[in-house]
C-alpha cells in the first residue's frame, strides 16, 4: 500500500499532523504500537488537559538549540489551538499563569483530533507495529515501511512516537533510535518535570513533613543554564515535589545544589529581630505564625533551637542563622523519581539537523521529527502541548 504521508505515533503531536495533512488532501497513515490513542493527552491535566498556555513563546522551552522552537511556535500559536478547539464547541478555562484546561475532560481534546483525522479520511492501524525502515538508494524515493500488519511505501515519514516518560502506558525510544540509525544526534534524555529526591539519612528530618506545601522561590544553576520559579513546593517521603519542583527539575543537573527560599515574601531577619523585644512569646510560636507549625518545629529541631525558648533570650547569630536557613536554603538532591513519574523528558533528537520550517531531517529528505522525541522541552503548564501542536502544524502545512 502506498501513502503519502505516515505518521508513527498517535499522540499529540501525531494526530494533529495527520489531520492537517490530510485535510490538504495527503493520504495519510497513522500507526501506534498501543491499544489506545494519545494516552499522555488522557492522563494529562489531572484528566483535563492542560492544552495549552495563552503565554507560550520560547522562553518558556529547554533545548541546546534554543532558536530553533522559535519559527513553529511563531507560525501556531496558542489562539491557533484554542480556536480549533472553540469550533469544537469544547469548553474550558484559565486555572494559574495562563494554563487552560478543559471543563470537562481530556477526552475531549482527543477525540476532536480524532474527527480532525476523520475529515482528513486518515487512516489508523492500531495497534501495530513498525518493526523496519528501509530508505531506497536515491534520495527523495520514499520510504518501505515494514509493519506488523503487512509492508507499506510512503514518501514522507513523520516521527511522533514522543518521550521516553510513562513507560507502562506507550512511551518507547524507537524514535530516538531511529535517528540515530539515519546518522541524527541525541542530546542526552533526562528525565524531566519529575519529583527530586535526597539521601534517606539526610531527608530523615524532612521526611515527617510529608504532604505539606506552601510558596517558594527555587532556583539552581548559572548564567544561561540557571532556572528560578516562583511556585509552590510539596515535601514528599523521599524528597520534593510540587509545581517548584517539577519547574526547577528540567534545570537541575546531578551533583548540582538547589536554592530555596520558604518565605518568599518576608524579611525575616528583620522579622524575628522585631519580634524579640515580645516578652510574651516563643521562638515556636513566632516562627509558628510565619510558617506551618509542623515545619517551624522540624527547622527549630534541625538547628537545635528549643521551641520554648523567649524572644528576648535568643541570640541574634541564631535568629540569622534561622532566617538564612530558611531563606537561603541550599540541598543537593541524589536523583529524581524516574521515567515512571516524569512528565515529559528533556533532550531527544537534536534540532541542529533538523530545518526549524517543517521539521525535516537535514540528513534524509522526507524525514521529519515532530513533538517530544525533538531537543524542545517546555516548562510545566500547558507548554509541551503547545510544542506537539506547534511543530505538528509546522510539519503539516509544509508537505
Ligand atoms: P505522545 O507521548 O503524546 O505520543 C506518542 C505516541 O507514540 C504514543 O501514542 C505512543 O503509544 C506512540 N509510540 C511510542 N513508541 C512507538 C512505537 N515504537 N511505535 C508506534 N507508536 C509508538 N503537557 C502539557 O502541555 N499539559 C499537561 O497537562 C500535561 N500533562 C501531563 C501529564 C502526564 C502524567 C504526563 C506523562 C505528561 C503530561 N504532559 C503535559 C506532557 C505531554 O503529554 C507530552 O509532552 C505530549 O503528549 C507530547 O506529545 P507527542 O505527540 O510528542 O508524544
Amino acid at each position: 500500500m502506498q501513502f503519502d504521508l505516515i505518521v508513527v505515533g498517535a499522540g499529540a503531536a501525531g494526530l494533529l499532523c495527520a489531520g492537517m495533512a490530510g485535510q490538504r488532501g495527503l493520504r495519510v497513515l497513522v500507526i501506534d504500537h498501543a491499544d489506545k490513542v494519545a494516552e499522555k493527552i488522557r492522563i494529562s491535566g489531572g484528566g483535563r488537559c492542560n492544552f495549552t498556555n495563552r503565554d507560550a513563546g520560547p522562553t518558556n522551552f529547554l533545548s541546546d538549540n534554543p532558536n530553533f522552537c522559535r519559527s513553529a511556535l511563531a507560525r501556531y500559536t496558542p489562539q491557533d489551538f484554542i480556536a480549533l478547539v472553540q469550533k469544537h464547541g469544547i469548553s474550558f478555562h484559565e486555572k494559574h499563569k495562563g494554563q487552560l484546561f478543559c471543563d470537562d475532560s481530556a477526552e475531549q481534546i482527543i477525540r476532536m483530533l480524532l474527527d480532525e483525522c476523520a475529515q482528513g479520511g486518515v487512516q489508523h492501524w492500531q495497534p501495530c507495529t513498525v518493526t523496519d525502515i528501509q530508505q531506497p538508494e536515491r534520495d527523495g524515493g520514499g520510504f518501505t515501511v515494514e509493519t506488523s500488519r503487512g509492508p507499506l511505501q510512503c514518501s514522507r515519514l513523520v516521527v511522533a512516537t514522543g518521550g521516553l516518560s510513562i513507560p507502562k502506558i506507550g512511551a518507547s525510544d524507537w524514535g530516538l533510535r531511529l535517528a540515530q540509525r539515519f546518522g541524527h544526534k541525541i542530546v542526552t534524555p533526562r528525565a524531566a518535570l519529575v519529583p527530586l529526591t535526597f539521601d534517606a539519612q539526610d531527608w530523615a528530618p524532612f521526611a515527617t513533613l510529608s504532604g505539606l506545601s506552601l510558596p517558594v522561590i527555587v532556583s539552581t544553576g548559572k548564567g544561561k543554564t540557571q532556572g528560578r520559579f516562583v511556585e509552590d513546593l510539596l515535601f514528599t517521603h523521599r524528597g520534593l515535589s510540587g509545581p517548584a519542583i517539577l519547574q526547577i527539575s528540567s534545570y537541575w543537573q546531578d551533583g548540582q545544589p538547589l536554592q530555596i527560599n520558604l518565605s518568599p515574601d518576608a524579611d525575616l531577619a528583620t522579622m524575628l529581630q522585631a519580634a524579640k523585644s515580645d516578652s510574651k512569646r516563643q521562638l515556636g510560636n513566632v516562627l509558628g505564625g510565619l510558617f506551618p507549625q509542623r515545619l517551624a518545629q522540624a527547622w527549630l529541631e534541625r538547628l537545635g533551637l528549643p521551641s520554648q525558648r523567649p524572644m528576648p533570650e535568643c541570640k541574634d547569630k541564631d535568629l540569622q542563622q534561622l532566617a538564612q536557613q530558611l531563606q537561603a536554603w541550599q540541598l543537593t538532591p541524589n536523583g529524581s523519581e524516574g521515567w515512571r513519574k516524569a512528565e515529559v523528558m528533556r533532550g531527544g533528537v537534536d534540532t541542529r539537523e533538523l530545518n526549524s520550517q517543517n521539521m525535516e531531517s537535514k540528513r534524509i529528505p522526507g524525514l521529519h521529527f515532530i513533538g517530544e522525541v525533538m531537543d524542545v522541552t517546555g516548562w510545566l503548564g500547558g507548554y509541551n502541548f503547545q510544542w506537539a501542536w506547534a511543530s505538528a502544524a509546522a510539519c503539516a502545512r509544509s508537505i
